[in-house]
């Protein structure tokens, strides 16, 4: 091989491995490799003193050449490949957030409520969700003849309980063996085998309230009424308008109506009524009283059980019950 020769295969071999290199480990090592001092081209440099001058001057200019060129493309590539890297931890590129977790809309009104009940003096308890019918019916003055029994889809279980049907359930459980005053908020899950549609759900969740001492009247029971529900609907401007009713636990039994939070000439939400019914509730029946020990000659209380779902609906805006135990995270997302 001529020198001729021997520089262009050198030539060639270099281009095509600076071409290659792709990282900066392979640049350095193509730098070594060619271009130091003991490098491919120095040897090659050393090795044609014994030459023809002619030679000398011809291949000579010509490796200097080479080695001035593969020096260039060197510095362009290790420059490209450094402005490659800077951007990939450029600091103002905006970052992808990362997905953040939150409370479920009905946690979030669930810790509402006991936190306006426990400063207003009630203490929280939780009774079970697997209830006996003499908890969920007998003590609240719902007789086996009853038809009130009926209007209540009940989950029966095999062993003669039942899935509570209303966390008034839990009123027994709290009031025996205690002697007023009494304050008392028992939020919960409860079950009704019926229908799903959009205002209804087979497990929705119950706030049930019961204050009782010497004198307590339905005017206390309005009062505190009106504090909750402006606080949970945090809507100072709600009006509130209370109607007779029927439940077999009070007497008089009330309910109550906010005027309605989404329209002033009527909705689909009010029922085109402009009022929206929330808050059942009443004077606890003397028959409850006295079923859990307490002399209803001497105390009287009031009793409430309001739906948590259905606040939750209303606060946020929700038009579907059955969206808030979907699951789905485009309806969660929003909360
Ligand atoms: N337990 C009733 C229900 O689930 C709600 C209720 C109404 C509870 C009036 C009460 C009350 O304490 O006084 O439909």
């Amino acid at each position: 091989m001529t020198l001729n020769e021997e520089l262009y295969k050198i030539e060639q071999d270099a281009q095509k491995t600076l071409e290659e290199a792709s990282t900066a480990e392979y640049l350095d090592a193509f730098k070594v490799e060619y271009l130091s001092r003991h490098g491919i081209l120095s040897t090659f440099l050393r090795g044609i003193k014994d030459a023809s001058i002619e030679e000398k001057r011809t291949v000579g200019s010509r490796a200097n050449t080479l080695r001035i060129e593969l020096e260039q493309k060197f510095e362009s590539k290790i420059t490209t490949l450094n402005k490659g890297l800077n951007r990939k931890i450029d600091v103002t590129v905006p970052g992808k957030r990362p997905a953040q977790g939150h409370l479920h809309p009905l946690t979030i009104v669930r810790r509402e409520i006991e936190d306006i009940f426990l400063s207003m003096g009630f203490e929280i308890a939780d009774t079970p969700e697997v209830e006996e019918a003499k908890f969920n019916f007998d003590l609240v003055n719902i007789p086996q003849d009853h038809p009130a029994r009926d209007l209540m889809d009940t989950f029966w279980l095999n062993d003669g309980r039942l899935l509570r049907t209303h966390t008034s359930a839990g009123q027994g459980r709290v009031m025996k063996n205690r002697k007023p005053p009494l304050r008392i908020l028992i939020p919960g899950r409860v079950f009704r085998n019926e229908a799903t549609d959009a205002s209804h759900e087979s497990t929705f969740h119950q706030f049930e309230g019961m204050m009782v001492d010497k004198d307590i009247s339905l005017a206390d029971l309005k009062g505190v009424i009106e504090v909750v529900l402006k606080k949970i609907l945090k809507r100072e401007d709600a009006k509130l308008r209370f109607r007779p009713s029927f439940f077999p636990f009070v007497e008089p039994g009330i309910e109550t109506h906010v005027s309605c939070l989404f329209c002033k000439s009527g909705c689909a939400t009010c029922k085109y009524s402009g009022w929206i019914e929330i808050l059942p509730a009443g004077m606890i029946h003397p028959n409850v009283l006295r079923n859990v020990g307490i002399d209803p000659t001497k105390y009287r209380g009031f009793a409430f059980g309001g739906s948590i779902d259905r606040l939750a609906m209303l606060r946020f805006g929700i038009s579907d019950i059955r969206l808030l135990w979907s699951g789905d995270p485009s309806f969660l997302k929003q909360f």
